[in-house]
């Protein structure tokens, strides 16, 4: 139904905006796939890398569950970490995220397929 529409703004990091339309209980990086959106994914989702990192808006950063201890340990290692960093993969919509808008870093590190396992300190 119409209110299971969650609109998203994605910004790539040449400043370009693309709107789209996802659903309650879409993941994020595998909408951006969907839609072509040049966000990486080099674990599948399985917390395991940053290559997922975005920057998401002040105003819907709050209303994200918190960020677990493995998500925040592996942003520690994430290039270009900002206040408003968060593993992209882990962005399960809601109705609240309505008019979410995620900024893609101007580069991501993959050290997963580099074969170098994240490791908590
Ligand atoms: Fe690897 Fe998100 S895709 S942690």
């Amino acid at each position: 139904s119409e209110n299971e529409i969650v609109n998203v703004v994605f910004i790539d990091k040449s400043g370009k905006r693309t709107c789209i339309q996802g659903k309650i209980g879409d993941n994020l990086l595998y909408l951006a796939h969907r839609y072509e959106i040049p966000m990486e994914g080099a674990c599948e989702a399985s917390l395991a890398c940053t290559t997922c990192h975005v920057y998401v808006q002040s105003n819907h950063f709050d209303n994200l569950p918190e960020a677990t201890e493995t998500e925040e340990d592996l942003l520690d290692m994430a290039p270009f970490l900002k206040e408003n960093s968060r593993l992209g993969c882990q962005i399960i919509l809601t109705k609240e995220l309505d008019g979410l808008e995620v900024e893609l870093p101007k580069a991501t590190r993959n050290f997963y397929v580099d074969g170098h396992t994240p490791r908590p300190h």
